[in-house]
């Protein structure tokens, strides 16, 4: 694509420097754009991902995020120095901001988005955007793409919330597998461990994701969006609370849903014999 191109298909779009948003069929692509630096995520990226979900939440054009990274990489994980080495020999309440934009992009705001979110891991993706890819809902991977939790070879520990993302989506065998070698593998591998959704030759990888996403646009957002709210939430609850959570949470889900799609699905099943929930959504226009 000629810059003037790709200067046109950004043109209006939030995010515009160290992140690059382009909308199309209703995907809001959202690429990390530092290829030179393997998108390592430094203030750049964090501060322009947080103005970028604020922009794509209210966005009607925009109704399943993609995140992904430009050139060969995902993302090569926390700037080593820029978010790291020179904020750590600065101000203090400088650094605690950064810190704190950087979980409300990475988790806070994206594990809670109201709209669908994949992880296109096109390739490297390291320690920090581990958070990145568990905080979106789904994950596709190039089968090529290279995973790995580093920070040990370095002398840290996976941190920011890492640690307990990858032990809410690996087994302890693989989490501390990982955690404790730094080893690397490749998406297929990240596949199997459940990590990401599916792996796919990187010759696949758009066409695929953009399937997926496509197939979550069929459903009605407004419980797609209360289905994932509740899923994080019941998590962390007793079955009792979580019960009572759910039963409120259905009430208010279909309570707020303006094409009512409860009672249009009951109706095309049990009357009309129109759909079967088993094979596939009711018709939301019909
Ligand atoms: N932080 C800062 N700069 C980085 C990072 C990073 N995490 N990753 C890559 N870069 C920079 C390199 O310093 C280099 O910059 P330069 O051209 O100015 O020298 C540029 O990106 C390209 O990197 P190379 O290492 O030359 O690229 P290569 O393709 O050979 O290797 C790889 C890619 C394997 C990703 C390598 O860059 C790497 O190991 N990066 C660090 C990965 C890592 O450990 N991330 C975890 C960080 S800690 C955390 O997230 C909590």
């Amino acid at each position: 694509m000629t810059a003037d191109a790709d200067a046109k298909k950004h043109a209006g779009m939030p995010g515009g420097t160290n992140v690059l948003v382009s909308i199309d069929d209703h995907i809001a692509w959202v690429t990390l754009n530092r290829p030179d630096k393997r998108n390592a995520i430094n203030p750049g990226i964090v501060f322009e991902m947080v103005q970028v979900l604020d922009a794509l939440e209210m966005d009607d054009r925009a109704k399943v995020l993609v995140i992904t990274g430009a050139g060969e990489a995902f993302s090569a994980g926390q700037d080593l120095k820029e978010y790291f080495r020179e904020p750590d020999a600065g101000d203090p309440m400088l650094r605690e901001r950064l810190y704190r934009a950087n979980a409300a992009w990475q988790w806070r705001r994206l594990m809670y988005y109201p709209k669908p979110t994949i992880a296109m891991v096109n390739g490297w993706c390291f320690g920090g955007a581990f958070q990145v890819l568990i905080g979106c809902d789904l994950a596709v991977a190039s089968n090529d793409a290279k995973f790995g939790l580093s920070e040990i070879n370095w002398g840290i520990i996976p941190a920011g919330i890492v640690t307990k993302s990858v032990a809410m989506v690996l087994s302890q065998r693989a989490a501390l597998y990982y955690i404790m070698t730094g080893d690397t593998f490749d998406g297929q591998t990240a596949a199997n461990l459940g990590l990401v959704n599916f792996s796919v030759p990187a010759s696949e990888l758009k066409e695929r994701t953009r399937a997926l996403a496509k197939k979550l646009m069929e459903k009605n957002p407004h419980v797609l969006r209360a289905a994932k709210t509740a899923y994080h939430h019941v998590r962390e609850m007793s079955w009792d609370t979580a019960a009572e959570y759910l039963a409120s949470k259905s009430d208010q889900a279909k309570f707020r849903d303006p094409e009512k799609g409860d009672q249009k699905g009951m109706a095309q099943f049990l009357d009309a014999k129109s759909f079967r929930p088993g094979l596939g959504a009711y018709k939301r226009n019909g």
